[in-house]
């Protein structure tokens, strides 16, 4: 393609027209997601459990709709979808993002623990990428994120959680597989993998000692990360400026994982 001398770089990260959902909207990365998506011109659906939050989050964002949804429950997974369906006539951009995690050695780890992580990261990440995915598959694109984390890639002690370590592996693995099998329905798929930020499920590391010092000592950058450093690879992924990548994983983590 030739470059004419008013060629704008910028304008395929533009996502005008398009409609977004964001899960787990309601507070950390998730919020900031949203208004990223919103800036960059896309009507974006927001959902999670606190319905308040999302409407303060709501009144911000003109293009934005908060819905309460629970995303254990398969059938507000379901419910979500048809509702953005019905509203919307389309799904452009899914973002896979709300996820919890349970902080404890396996010894003292219950059956219930590690399975109550797995159904909001890791069942409601699939489910949502195939409930979402078969309607981008019929309109011929779409973009979906599944937001794993560094601990997708790699383990976590000595913050002790393979309930958490566990479900991000698997949704690295979803990721490839559904990339490779709507690689040629005009579909894509990728995870980000953030490395430490600041958020409600990360409180207390910012003024923990021991946390200050696994992060001083491990990460090559040696801090947590700030919210705004993850807005250039979502706009990427969610946009045309990434119509050639998919089954990837895009690591925002200060180089944590490059030792
Ligand atoms: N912060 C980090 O350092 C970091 C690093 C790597 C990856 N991540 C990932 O980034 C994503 C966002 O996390 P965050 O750091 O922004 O944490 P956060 O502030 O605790 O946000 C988690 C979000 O998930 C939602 N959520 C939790 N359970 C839900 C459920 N059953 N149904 C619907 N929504 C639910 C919460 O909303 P409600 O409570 O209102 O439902 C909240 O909006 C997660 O997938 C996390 O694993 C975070």
């Amino acid at each position: 393609m030739s470059i004419s001398a008013d060629f704008d770089p910028i304008a395929q990260f533009r996502l005008d027209g398009k409609v977004a959902i964001v899960t787990g909207a309601s507070s950390g990365l998730g919020a900031r997601f949203a208004r990223v998506l919103h800036a960059a011109g896309a009507t974006v659906v927001i959902t999670a459990r606190r319905l308040d939050r999302l409407q303060e989050l709501a009144q911000q964002l003109p293009r934005s709709f908060p819905v309460a949804c629970d995303v254990s429950v398969a059938e507000q997974r379901e419910n979500l979808v048809a509702d953005v369906m019905r509203e919307f006539g389309r799904i452009d951009v899914l973002v896979n993002n709300a996820g919890i995690g349970i902080v404890t050695p396996v010894e003292r780890e219950t059956l219930e623990d590690f399975e109550s992580v797995l159904q909001v990261n890791t069942t409601a990440v699939w489910h949502l990428a195939k409930l979402c995915g078969q309607h981008m598959v019929a309109q011929g694109s779409g973009s979906v994120i599944n937001v794993a984390s560094v601990l997708g890639l790699v383990g976590s002690t000595p913050i002790k959680q393979v309930n958490y370590v566990a479900s991000k592996h698997a949704v690295i693995g979803i990721t490839k597989e559904l990339g490779l099998q709507w690689a040629r329905k005009g579909v894509r798929v990728n995870s980000l993998c953030p490395g430490w930020f600041l958020t409600e499920m990360t409180s207390g590391m910012e003024s923990d000692e021991g946390a200050k010092k696994l992060i001083a000592q491990n990460s090559p950058i040696p801090r947590m990360g700030h919210e705004h450093e993850l807005d250039g690879a979502l706009l990427f992924m969610a946009s045309d400026a990434s119509t050639f990548m998919t089954g990837q994983e895009v690591v925002v983590d200060g180089g944590w994982t490059t030792r």
